[in-house]
């Protein structure tokens, strides 16, 4: 019997209730596939951060990178100041594990779900490669003269070659492997921001050029991509962006496919630890009233079993939540569906 063991952590608001159902599934699957999870709960968030005064304690990152995967709730308290954990706990994690790639695939179950007109399953069906360590997200900049009426404050992109290319690889190979239009956009802002993707866009053709001459490739300014997103979302196969953009316009790919009830990330590492996560946040107004929508975290559970290559069970809940989603769910969104958290969950796994 194959084992795995994963780092839970629940995290803020809802976090906790929607990685409940998640591990639900999670367990359903691993009854049917014969498989064994061990898990092991963190309490990293803000409710400790409150208590405790430390956002992450020192020892946290070396005790995570002894796992090959993390499944995560959700980061943000309404009592504490906005970027305090956001960055103390998800992005330090995302950049001191070297989780390079964040994964965000966008995919519509059900027409009735999907917020634009005339379009439906086969229309709305791509990955976002999102760059994760670097861009506007390395906190590289500061502050001269603050407070004062000549404060200048500076926050710089930082795009290195290593950063870039590796990025860009994998992107390229999820393309391959993915085989369906076998299309790599580059989504970016080549007409102003012409230092960081000069670099990108030079990269993207020469490594495409060498090494992936069956990947068609393409480029969109990232304005152009937000509308083609809403007017012909079935232009696309894969997309990579940097750490911004990425963060932007998958909260738009999360509206098509649904909303942020159902969209699901992975923060990739392909040598390391990885961490999966639903791409909402905490929902505070939602907490403990047994009504967010879990399939989000039901899904990032599915992408955490096929990045430990059990593809088989990853498929199989990716199914269920499709029949679920398909035949009994009145709507994707919190205290809307028809039935509870729990409800949902139960509802997944029986159907697994
Ligand atoms: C996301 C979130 C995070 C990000 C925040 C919470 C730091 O919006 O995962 O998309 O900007 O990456
Ligand atoms: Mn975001």
């Amino acid at each position: 019997m194959k084992s795995y063991d994963v780092a839970v952590i629940g995290g803020d608001g809802t976090g906790p209730e929607v990685i409940k159902e998640a591990v639900k599934v999670l367990d359903a699957a691993a009854r049917k596939f014969k498989l064994k999870l061990n898990y092991t709960s963190f309490d990293f968030g803000g409710e400790r951060y409150l208590r405790t005064k430390e956002v992450l304690p020192d020892s946290a990152v070396s005790d995570l990178k002894k796992f090959p995967v993390i499944l995560l709730g959700a980061i943000g308290h309404p009592d504490v100041k906005p970027g305090i954990l956001e960055k103390g706990i998800l992005l330090r994690l995302r950049f001191e594990m070297e989780q390079y790639i964040n994964l965000r695939p966008v995919k519509l179950y059900d027409e009735r779900f999907c917020p634009l007109k005339d379009k439906g399953p086969k229309d709305i069906d791509f990955v976002v490669v999102r760059e994760n360590n670097e861009g506007l997200y390395t906190g590289s900049g500061g502050f001269t003269f603050k407070g004062t009426p000549h404060e200048v404050a500076i926050q710089e992109s930082v795009n290195t070659r290593r950063g870039v290319e590796r990025c860009l690889r994998y992107a390229f190979e999820y393309t391959r492997k993915r085989n369906k239009a076998k299309k790599l956009t580059l989504c970016g802002k080549t007409n102003v921001l012409t230092f960081a993707f000069d670099l990108w866009e030079r990269a993207f053709h020469e490594i495409g050029a060498k090494d992936y001459p069956d990947i068609t490739r393409d480029y969109a300014h990232v304005d152009a991509t937000t509308m083609w997103f809403v007017k012909n979302p079935e232009w696309f196969d894969v997309i990579v962006t940097d750490n911004m953009f990425g963060d932007i316009i998958t909260d738009l790919g999360a509206m098509i496919q649904g909303g942020m009830g159902i969209a699901a990330g992975g923060n990739i590492n392909p040598e390391g630890t990885s961490m999966f996560e639903p791409i909402g946040g905490s929902a505070p107004k939602y907490t403990g009233k047994n009504v967010i929508n879990p399939l989000a975290a039901i899904c990032a559970g599915a992408m955490l079993l096929d990045y430990l290559g059990e593809t088989q069970p990853a498929a199989a809940i990716e199914n269920a939540v499709i029949k679920v989603v398909r035949e009994k769910l009145k709507s994707l969104a919190a205290g809307k569906m028809g039935y509870s958290t729990t409800e949902v969950g139960d509802l997944v796994a029986e159907t697994l």
